[in-house]
């Protein structure tokens, strides 16, 4: 099966890369096209793909992996037919496997929302694609799946609902891990070992729950002694209403996500 990948950026590296073992058993030819040719060429150099000049070089392709902005589709579209048996794998945030079928004319589409970690191997993917097509995609979930944590939704809404906490999450955890970071340093730490201390305060917490199975509210009674500083600390975010925030943060993350689909 030949490939051509559109868009060579941050994520496609993130996610594509360590699919090079994948890519090199079940492609036999890998075409990359970015406008300027230069992330288009280390993607190339990492997947053993050639590099092509024009959007047009990778319309013969069977599979076409969609890595651009969402705001280019407009563009890429217009300049790329495709055959109707061509399959997408697409990474375009809040547009719909309805909508690239229709733009495309084609009837196989995989839609991937994956988030930032998985540039360091750690990383959520949502994904959603009809189950006749489960024969053709499940090979690329898999391999996916090797590097990053991978769960498929039965309905599509879900993606677009659950992206606040999974897609955007890392973003809020890294607002939190910069606000721990930067109390320690008004507190007199240097800012190197700040940051560090509170990256591992998240990601320990994290492998605790992993590792031990137990949910993260037996893990956090377990830390938290009556009359304790951790109670403290809790009892007074809870009276902030903590939760509150946070969901009221996931349903606005929500409502974008619907606009956006409108705005494009
Ligand atoms: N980053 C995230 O956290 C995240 C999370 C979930 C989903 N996504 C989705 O992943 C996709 C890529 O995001 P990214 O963060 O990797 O973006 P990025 O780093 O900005 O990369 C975008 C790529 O698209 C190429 N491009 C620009 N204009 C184009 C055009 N007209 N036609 C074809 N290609 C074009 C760019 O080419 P040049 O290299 O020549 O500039 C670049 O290689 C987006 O659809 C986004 O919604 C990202």
């Amino acid at each position: 099966m030949n490939v051509g990948i559109i868009g060579a950026g941050n994520m496609a590296q993130a996610l594509l890369s360590p699919m090079k073992d994948f890519f090199s058993q079940s492609a036999s030819e890998i075409k990359i096209y970015t406008p300027t040719n230069t992330r288009a060429q280390v993607l190339a150099k990492i997947l053993n793909g050639k590099a092509v000049d024009q959007l047009e070089d990778v319309a013969d392709c069977e599979l076409i992996i969609l890595a651009h902005k969402p705001q280019q589709l407009r563009e890429v579209s217009e300049q790329l037919k495709l055959k109707p048996s061509t399959a997408i794998i697409s990474l375009l945030a809040s547009i719909e496997t309805g909508q690239l079928k229709s733009t495309f004319g084609v009837d196989k589409v995989l839609r991937l929302m994956p988030n930032t970690p998985a540039q360091v191997g750690l990383g959520v993917v949502t994904c959603f694609y009809e189950q006749k097509d489960g024969a053709f995609f499940l090979p690329w979930v898999d391999s996916l799946a090797k590097s990053s944590l991978v769960h498929r939704f039965e309905e599509e809404s879900l993606i677009d609902l659950m992206t606040p906490e999974l897609g955007s999450g890392p973003g809020m955890v890294l607002e939190m891990i910069r606000i721990f970071s930067h109390s320690l340093e008004q507190k007199g730490m240097g800012a190197k070992e700040a940051m560090r201390l509170s990256a591992m305060v998240f990601e320990g917490s994290g492998a605790l729950v992993k590792r031990t199975g137990e949910t993260p509210e037996e893990l956090r009674n377990k830390v938290t002694s009556k009359g304790g500083i951790t109670q403290e600390c809790i009892r007074h975010l809870s009276e902030q209403h903590l939760e509150k925030i946070l969901h009221d943060a996931f349903k606005a993350g929500h409502n974008r996500a619907v606009e956006l689909k409108t705005a494009k």
